[in-house]
């Protein structure tokens, strides 16, 4: 059967607090993921940082938008005291220290520009710069929900793989495709049930299928069944082992 990429969504999120320093280690540690999937957005003074939501509220002991914070200020936030207190003293990573991290450990990375809620003026460039600087355009791929983000970003670096995300059934889907020129989509899995046809479609296209956010055994199998490429899943250590079943 044709190897399946297997993502841990923001890290080992299904255990540990999600884009944390610990979930991405844990990860690496206790799964055998070939990668990666997190979050981009930047501070108010411009630093590329790793964190799912527009707004701190949900995940840190803080409130507000990232946007208005500076990067000090968002390293002070206590990012895993809401999973569980024994997880208190978690605090942000740079894109920077997690491009690091990558390449230490050889795991993938696809990296969601989170503009879709908060326009960040250049983060295409910005985050294009950061993976040309760690010589790292073979090994993170790039995604967003924000398409005409990702048509800017294969504009200014054609050689970055860049994702279209999406989690309703298209109307005009060759219209995004051709003008986005991306590399890859990444549908949410309930659509490739809606519309079994997709991954044959896009794969006739030669784009690749990264499907998301798995975490139940049923739909791991049938993702792997229906020939995706990636799956991403907050439970990679269950994602692993559903692909490597016989
Ligand atoms: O990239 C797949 C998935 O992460 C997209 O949605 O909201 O979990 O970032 P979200
Ligand atoms: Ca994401």
């Amino acid at each position: 059967m044709k190897k399946v990429m297997l993502l841990a969504h923001r890290g080992f999120s299904g255990k540990y607090p999600e884009n944390s320093p610990l979930a991405f280690h844990k990860a690496v540690e206790e799964t055998s993921a070939d990668g990666f999937e997190s979050d981009v957005h930047i501070t108010k003074d411009g630093k590329l940082i790793i964190f799912h939501d527009a707004t701190v509220e949900r995940t840190s002991n803080g409130t507000g938008f990232i946007k208005d914070h500076t990067y000090e200020e968002m390293l002070q936030l206590d990012i895993g005291s809401w999973k569980s207190p024994e997880f208190a003293g978690q605090h942000i990573w740079t894109f920077d220290q997690l491009l690091d991290f990558c390449d230490e450990t050889n795991m993938l990375l696809n990296m969601e520009l989170k503009n879709y809620e908060v326009f960040y003026e250049g983060l295409e460039q910005r985050v294009i710069d950061a993976i040309s600087a760690h010589k790292m355009q073979d090994r993170v791929f790039v995604s967003s929900f924000n398409h005409i983000s990702m048509q800017k970003f294969k504009e200014l670096c054609p050689d970055i793989k860049t994702g279209l995300l999406y989690d309703k059934p298209y109307l005009d889907i060759d219209k995004y495709i051709e003008r986005s020129n991306a590399d890859n989509m990444h549908p949410r899995y309930m659509l490739l049930q809606y519309q079994p046809e997709l991954v044959d479609l896009y794969h006739s296209r030669g784009m690749k299928v990264n499907t998301w956010t798995v975490n139940d055994e049923e739909n791991m199998r049938d993702m792997i069944h229906r020939g995706v490429d990636a799956i991403i899943s907050n439970h990679a250590d269950v994602l692993c082992r559903v692909a490597t079943e016989e």
